[in-house]
């Protein structure tokens, strides 16, 4: 049995699509391969040619952020998702990831020095609608690059919110500033009451006891895993489950 470990290729995505979607993720799209590929790193491991896994990583900053790590199912358990994710964190020092509930995912993340930190809460509500439409602004915080990937895939942006109006429905991917609630009110009460909002919060900002109580229920979550020394920014209230 030969193994690899190597750069994914365009010609990959159709195969990458399908390991994820063993995992449950339906995310993993050719404009999402690309960017994490472009912003960082795209690897996949190999077994006799035959492509059974796929992990990527993109900088934040100094620290290494694992966007995704998926073993297809035939291959999972035997150390092909340890392997990758060295190769995917060499020469880092600082990494974080927010890994799924899997006994197994949690137990990768532990041996490379990533421990649990708390939940990233999948929140789902409804919009309020009755102010006016958002304005569009210039983003007023770091990671330009990621706020002009979700904006050219159709995203508005305001100088503190990042989120995708779809048809009956809205998905926040991204939240930063001081005062989250206020941006946060401004963004449910732009669209109409009936929209659908989905939206993922770390479960210690405030975010998420105040859209609690405006009646949004977790629908799933994931675990934040870092190693030594690293947390989320206080300020930021809303993120990208892979991308944070
Ligand atoms: C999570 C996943 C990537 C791990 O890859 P893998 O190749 O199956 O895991 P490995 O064989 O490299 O084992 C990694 C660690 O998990 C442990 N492990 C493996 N399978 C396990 C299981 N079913 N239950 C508990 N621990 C398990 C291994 O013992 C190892 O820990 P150790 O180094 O302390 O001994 C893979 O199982 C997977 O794709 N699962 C479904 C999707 C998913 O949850 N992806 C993670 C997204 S964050």
């Amino acid at each position: 049995m030969k193994s690899a470990i190597r750069r994914a290729t365009p010609d990959d995505h159709a195969r990458v699509a399908e390991i994820a979607a063993e995992g449950d993720s339906t995310d993993s799209d050719p404009a999402y391969l690309s960017f994490v590929a472009e912003a960082g790193h795209l690897l996949c491991s190999e077994i006799d040619g035959q492509v059974v896994a796929f992990g990527g990583v993109v900088p934040v900053g100094e620290i290494a952020m694992v966007t995704d790590l998926f073993v297809a199912r035939v291959a999972r358990g035997s150390g092909v998702g340890g392997r990758l994710l060295q190769a995917l964190l060499h020469g880092q020092r600082r990494s974080m990831t927010f890994s799924s509930k899997s006994d197994a995912a949690l137990a990768m993340y532990r041996r490379a020095g990533m421990e649990p930190q708390g939940r990233l809460l999948y929140l789902s509500g409804m919009a309020i609608g009755g102010s006016q439409e958002l304005v569009e602004a210039e983003w007023q915080h770091g990671r330009i690059d990621l706020v002009r990937y979700f904006a050219a895939r159709g995203a508005l942006v305001t100088s503190d919110s990042v989120a995708t109006p779809g048809s009956g429905h809205l998905r926040v991917h991204r939240l930063v500033g001081e005062d989250a609630v206020g941006t946060c009110e401004r963004l449910l009460t732009a669209f109409d009451a009936g929209n659908t909002v989905d939206i993922c919060v770390p479960e210690a900002h405030p975010l998420a006891g105040w859209l609690a109580k405006a009646g949004f229920a977790e629908t799933d979550h994931d675990m934040l895993c870092c190693s030594a020394g690293v947390d989320l920014p206080p300020d930021l209230a809303a993120l990208h489950p892979g991308l944070a």
